[in-house]
């Protein structure tokens, strides 16, 4: 059953540190989004004040998606963090994938790779064994709340065929409607942002969802 890793994209403290709290102790871990309004046309807080947000995250074990045109900058800023345990780098951001992961690695932490929905998984293929997750975003990044584009589902079951051992998530568009085929098709984790954070009810959102995926 795919691991559900809720996924955090937001432009202000406030719902930074309440965002965290609403679902720590729910899951094992988080997804802090790093978006750098150059890479993808958004910003968000934690990218402008990496300080004050690892302070938030002292209890909670996270993954940084990295959507930023200077990848190693920002690793920089982060890798010495105790809760942090992957960094995900867009293959899109970068000219030399190979020696980003290599440094990832060297602190001891997870590297992954990840595709946007137009770029083909045969540009991530020769690092294969060189990553521990590959996530394939099921929307432009950028921004929440958008529609899942159904062509990622080809795309997980075409890596598995490639190589059953690739660790896949999933990120944007994932919701009730979408969950049950991107586990069916093979995901390890899924990263669901709007369908936990919108509405009044975080925990019931994160059980209707673990609820589907168990059914
Ligand atoms: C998209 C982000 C996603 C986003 C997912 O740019 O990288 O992580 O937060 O949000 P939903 O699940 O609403 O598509």
């Amino acid at each position: 059953m795919p691991k559900i890793i809720p996924s955090l994209l937001v432009t202000n403290e406030t719902d930074f540190e309440s965002q965290i709290k609403s679902v720590t102790g729910l899951v094992d871990m988080i997804q802090v989004d790093l978006a750098d309004g150059k890479f993808v046309p958004n910003t968000t807080w934690p990218y402008q004040e990496p300080q004050k947000a690892q302070k938030h995250l002292e209890n909670i074990d996270f993954e940084l998606h990295l959507m930023v045109e200077e990848p190693l900058k920002i690793i920089k800023q982060w890798i010495n963090h105790k809760r942090l345990k992957r960094i995900l780098v867009h293959i899109e951001s970068t000219n030399d994938i190979e020696s980003i992961l290599s440094e990832i690695k060297m602190f001891h932490k997870e590297a992954g790779i990840v595709l946007n929905p137009t770029t083909s998984i045969y540009d991530a293929e020769p690092y294969f064994d060189k990553i521990d997750s590959l996530m394939l975003m099921g929307v432009k990044p950028g921004f929440q709340g958008q529609a899942f584009i159904p062509s990622t589902i080809d795309k997980i079951k075409k890596v598995k065929e490639i190589n059953k051992n690739v660790f896949i998530e999933i990120d944007g568009g994932v919701n009730k409607l979408t969950i049950t085929q991107i586990a069916r098709a093979g995901a390890d984790v899924i990263c669901p942002g709007s369908a936990v954070f919108k509405g009044d009810n975080i925990e019931n959102n994160i059980t209707d969802l673990t609820n589907l995926l168990t059914a």
